[in-house]
């Protein structure tokens, strides 16, 4: 969860698909500056961060070993500024980065200084869509992944894991990262505070915030550990990993409710590895 905007009121009650994409469109658009401003430097212009974490796709390797993204289609969902398509492009790669939000892509120009890509980082797509319907035809990926795009913010998860199975290739790798299930029965604070458990777990009720003439203005919805499990699997997927980064000594970062001190004693992130039969 992060910051709210002016005078919101955040409440627990039921949001549809629809009213989810609506309030999230405007509220990344609304809000793209100061999260590029606020997490830009730590995302970096041409890395492929997972999460506040600070786990690095250039150590994990999560999508494919060392040498083995060169040529691959990579679709990236939720690309934000499009950092780590940024990086897979210096890999060799061919991503998409597709996000809702068209303030965020436009960030992803100015990174990138328009369209017409470097030496270093050669040009890619950027497509402005929703993850609900993505806008490829069957089949057109080798791989695709998200970090935090779109999966904690959209109603019907399944569908959108549909959607991305539809436009992998058999045998294609799919990854995302999405808010460990745990956090949601604790406060989004940094402190000792967010350590008390306040909340049921299992309490599915969507986290929304409404503005001051009752308008859904930023939605999120809750889905525990087995939810995301079955949400992979009934899409079609095979899930291989699921991996809980730990928090390293050299992060001294607070971003939102994540924070040295939390992250040393519960998980702040999952990261799911799908594969495509
Ligand atoms: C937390 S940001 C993550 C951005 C980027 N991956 C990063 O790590 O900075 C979430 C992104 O998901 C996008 N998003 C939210 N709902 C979406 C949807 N239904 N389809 C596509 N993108 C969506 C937002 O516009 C936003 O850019």
């Amino acid at each position: 969860m992060d910051e709210i905007t002016d005078e919101a009121e955040a409440v627990r009650r039921p949001a549809g698909d629809a009213e989810s994409s609506r309030a999230n469109r405007m509220w990344w658009d609304r809000n793209a500056d100061e999260y590029q401003k606020d997490h830009g430097e730590f995302l970096g212009d041409a890395r492929f961060v997972w999460c506040p974490e600070g786990l690095d796709e250039e150590e994990a390797r999560l999508l494919a070993p060392a040498g083995a993204l060169a040529g691959a289609a990579v679709l990236e969902i939720g690309a934000g500024a499009a950092q780590c398509s940024r990086w897979l492009a210096a890999q060799g790669a061919r991503p998409v980065a597709l996000d809702l939000a068209h303030r965020q892509l436009q960030h992803a120009l100015r990174i990138g200084d328009g369209l017409g890509g470097s030496a270093e980082v050669p040009a890619f797509p950027l497509v402005e869509a929703d993850a609900r319907a993505l806008p490829f035809a069957d089949g057109s990926f080798d791989l695709a992944c998200s970090a935090f795009g779109a999966l904690p913010f959209v109603a019907d998860p399944e569908r959108v894991l549909r959607e991305v199975r539809r436009v992998l290739r058999p045998g294609g790798r799919w990854v995302f990262s999405v808010t460990h299930p745990l956090r949601w029965a604790l406060p989004d604070e940094p402190g000792r505070e967010g350590l008390a458990v306040l909340s049921s777990y299992f309490d599915r009720t969507p986290y929304v915030e409404e503005d001051a003439q009752g308008r859904t203005v930023y939605v999120e919805h809750h889905r525990t550990l087995g939810d995301r499990v079955r949400d992979v699997v009934g899409a079609g997927f095979r899930l291989v990993d699921l991996v809980e980064p730990e928090w390293p000594e050299w992060n001294q970062q607070v971003w939102g409710g994540w924070s040295p001190l939390r992250g040393r004693l519960i998980p702040g992130t999952a990261i799911f590895v799908c594969e495509r039969d």
